[in-house]
């Protein structure tokens, strides 16, 4: 089956069987190893990608259901070797170790914060709200505290919006 789709705004015509795992089209066809499998279950969010401005976990979602779909994965967020804000505050404040968890972190929370700056505007989530966001996203290295400082270390310096 033919799947057509935009990731990280490049169009792509793919052959594959239709019950193709996205996670593993994206990994084994496209050569974007971003997204990891952890659980494979849909329990970690390690596999997090964003589907039309929804973060999903992959591992779960067949390629049939993208079809025509906009996608964005952690090898879009930076723009060449220039990294977001956040992607920054995780490397300066550790909140990336393993880095296992840390593609689909990042994804959950950029998108979380563009969704938060359209609906309030200059408003800064608090804690609460981050940790809300974050909360389908596991981590077994950081114990979460060095993930919600880098979170919050970027939010002071004003993270830039998702690029379309
Ligand atoms: S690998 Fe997809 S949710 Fe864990
Ligand atoms: S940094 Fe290792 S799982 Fe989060």
């Amino acid at each position: 089956m033919k799947i057509q789709f935009t990731v990280n705004k490049k169009k792509y015509s793919l052959d594959v069987s239709p019950m193709t795992r996205l996670l593993d089209a994206l990994r084994n066809n496209l050569g974007l190893t971003g997204a990891k499998e952890g659980c494979g279950e849909g329990e970690c969010g390690a596999c997090s990608v964003i589907v039309d401005g929804e973060v999903v976990n992959s591992c779960l979602i067949p390629v049939c259901q993208v079809q025509k779909s906009t996608i964005k994965t952690v090898e879009g967020l930076s723009s060449g070797e220039n990294l977001t804000v956040l992607q920054e505050s995780f490397t300066r404040f550790g909140g990336a170790q393993c880095g296992i968890c840390t593609p689909g972190i990042l994804l959950a929370t950029q998108n979380f914060l563009d969704l938060w700056k359209k609906k309030k505007g200059g408003k800064v989530p608090g804690e609460a709200e981050i940790r809300e966001a974050l909360a389908g996203n596991l981590c077994r290295c950081t114990g979460y505290t060095k993930i919600f400082l880098s979170v919050k270390k970027a939010l002071r310096n004003t993270p830039r919006p998702e690029r379309n």
